[in-house]
């Protein structure tokens, strides 16, 4: 695992979307994996600013959602569909028959969905770069705690925590779904590299069981700890609980001199 740790949140942002800016301008037909929550909107934001300002171009682009809520319009606010159209997909030159959520309605079947979610990333021939954010209670996608560390795309159902995290998104009269389509832990790590970005307080603590704490289902995001390119970009309180602060700090002055010195090697 690679941990970079920036004091201020925005850095956290330039650092995710130099990484996929580098991903689509040095391959032909890349694959981006993305997340929705309160953190990656300031990544998308420097995304479109990038697409504005120096041309950078999803044209070739083609992308997986991490997760959907089960049962939701795509033209629901709540929706991630609805999210990523506001946030990304309708700001820059992506096709949108080249963007894919987890969608699954009442009369379609999840199990045959989450397959069909497969099937179609395997055919896009895998994803490159996998965005991540991460739950206070260490879940990534919607991968609850006590997720196999082997599943697939499929149905979950919430935690009460996720659900109470998440109620703040929701006004009072607005239906909030208590269970999702996500990619699994297995789809996740499948993803050749693994981009996970935390930021603030209160996801010191997932954070560092993440890192630091045993391997285990009881916090998802553990299993990244087994990926062979994982990059975990924190904010300084994100990373408030990491006893190895300095060691990371260090390494990654290390890593810059290395990369200056070998070049950086992409193994998309
Ligand atoms: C949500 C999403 C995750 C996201 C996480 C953190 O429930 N399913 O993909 O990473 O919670 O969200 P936020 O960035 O808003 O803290």
């Amino acid at each position: 695992m690679q941990v970079v740790i920036f004091d201020h949140s925005e850095q956290v942002a330039q650092h995710a979307a130099q990484w996929i800016s580098d991903l689509i301008t040095n391959k032909t037909t890349p694959v981006l994996g993305l997340a929705t929550g309160s953190t990656p909107i300031s990544l998308y934001n420097m995304l479109v600013d990038m697409h504005q300002t120096q041309a950078l171009s999803f044209a070739d682009v083609t992308t997986f959602n991490l997760d959907e809520y089960h049962n939701i319009a795509p033209d629901n606010p709540q929706s991630y569909c609805r999210f990523m159209h506001d946030n990304l997909f309708s700001l820059v030159d992506i096709d949108p028959a080249n963007t894919h959520l987890p969608t699954c309605s009442a009369n379609q079947n999840p199990r045959q969905q989450g397959l069909k979610y497969e099937a179609a990333i395997e055919a896009a021939g895998g994803i490159d770069l996998q965005i991540l954010g991460i739950g206070a209670n260490g879940h990534i996608g919607f991968n609850e705690p006590s997720s196999s560390l082997a599943s697939k795309t499929r149905i979950k159902t919430l935690t009460e925590q996720t659900i109470q995290d998440n109620s703040r998104l929701f006004k009072s009269d607005e239906h909030q779904p208590d269970s999702a389509m996500t990619m699994g832990i297995g789809t996740i790590m499948a993803s050749r590299y693994v981009l996970l970005m935390a930021t603030g307080e209160h996801k010191a603590a997932a954070v560092n069981a993440m890192i630091t704490g045993p391997l285990s289902a009881t916090c998802p995001a553990s299993a990244l700890q087994m990926h062979e390119n994982a990059i975990v970009v924190l904010d300084k309180a994100a990373a408030s609980k990491l006893t190895n602060q300095s060691y990371y700090r260090w390494a990654d002055r290390q890593n810059a001199k290395l990369n200056a010195q070998y070049g950086f090697y992409h193994n998309y």
